[in-house]
């Protein structure tokens, strides 16, 4: 299931930046997942954002550059936000900054919040489109509120069918979960969802300790998607730490976990048989949607181990067990 980034047709991503321009929506591949771009400096493109993927308004977008320059200016100059972008840009890392006065951003962007959260991927593609564009892009993961995020422009399309303009197509995302965002807002720096770029990375650059999950205002203000109890969610109920499916369930294991028992036969996915962490992650969302159209009731998932990009992977599979509010679509 793991591919590299294809090449794509420059005329296409030359349309997709021109529909950008002109306050459209277009979704397209980033080394993470595919992102469901608007024009962040457009309060009407980042609202059709908002109402295609049913988000609740407090939850704020990432805003995306092809420059690292470019996009530190969008902030309140911060040295420890310099330091992490030299080190980890352009690459899945999100920086949480106060907003500058003069961004030019909408409002919508943050929500409310006097914070943006910018990023500068490293997929060839997304540069080109972010470059030709040459404005800030909002772009969330390109997937309706809660559910599964894409990590192929078929995902994309089965979400939201022809309501986006574009979808650009380049393969399958090589990391396959969302960046790592970190803020570095009120005193110590903080990872508000985890993804390949690790704590231990991140305090490396920063000579600091660095905490983790939502801090005291969690409770009040879901501000990343690790506040809001269910995401990353498929329609199948997700059992964690299986280590066989029952009757009626899916199976996916990691490593040698094949998951015999009650439902042999059943279906089944391997994150990675070689129990490889990178390979398992890269899969993930394309197999939680695989076995989840299968139609079970049920998906059990093999134990994962919680060290390197399985921090990342664990947390993506407890949001996706964790009981669901009513009336989530
Ligand atoms: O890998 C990624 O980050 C992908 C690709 C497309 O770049 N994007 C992505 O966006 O995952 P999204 O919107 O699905 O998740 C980003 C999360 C938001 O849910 C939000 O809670 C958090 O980042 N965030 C955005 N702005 C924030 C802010 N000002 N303060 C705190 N958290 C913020
Ligand atoms: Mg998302």
């Amino acid at each position: 299931m793991q591919g590299g980034p294809v090449a794509i047709d420059g005329e296409l991503v030359k349309a997709a930046a021109e529909r950008l321009a002109s306050g459209g929506i277009v979704a397209f591949p980033t080394e993470t997942v595919y992102g469901l771009g608007g024009d962040a400096t457009s309060g009407l493109a980042v609202a059709r954002i908002y109402e295609l993927k049913g988000r609740p308004r407090f939850n704020p977008l990432i805003v995306h550059l092809a420059e690292v320059v470019a996009a530190l200016r969008l902030g309140v100059r911060d040295r420890r936000a310099e330091r992490l972008a030299e080190r980890f840009w352009p690459g899945p890392l999100t920086i949480v900054v106060e907003r500058a006065p003069e961004s030019g951003l909408s409002e919508l962007v943050s929500a409310g919040l006097s914070s943006v959260a910018l990023r500068v991927p490293s997929h060839p593609v997304a540069r080109q489109l972010l470059t030709l564009v040459g404005r800030p892009i909002a772009a969330p993961s390109a997937n309706r509120s809660g559910r599964i995020s894409p990590t192929t422009a078929a995902h994309v399309r089965a979400e939201f069918g022809d309501r986006v303009d574009i979808v650009l197509d380049a393969g399958a995302s090589t990391i396959g979960l969302e960046s790592t965002v970190v803020s570095l807002i009120g005193g110590a720096a903080r990872i508000l969802r985890p993804g390949a770029v690790t704590q231990a990375e991140i305090e490396a650059v920063l000579g600091e300790r660095v905490e983790v999950g939502g801090g005291a205002a969690a409770d009040t203000l879901p501000i990343a998607p690790g506040q809001l109890a269910s995401h990353y969610a498929p329609r199948a109920r997700v059992l964690l730490d299986c280590l066989e499916a029952g009757a009626g369930s899916a199976f996916l294991g990691f490593g040698d976990v094949s998951g015999g028992g009650a439902a042999v036969g059943g279906p089944r996915c391997n994150l990675s048989p070689r129990g490889d962490l990178e390979e398992a992650a890269a899969n993930l969302y394309a197999m939680l949607r695989e076995l989840d159209a299968t139609g079970v009731d049920a998906i059990a998932v093999a134990p994962v181990p919680e060290v390197g990009l399985g921090v990342a992977i664990n947390e993506r599979l407890r949001r996706a067990a964790a009981p669901r509010p009513r009336g989530d679509d």
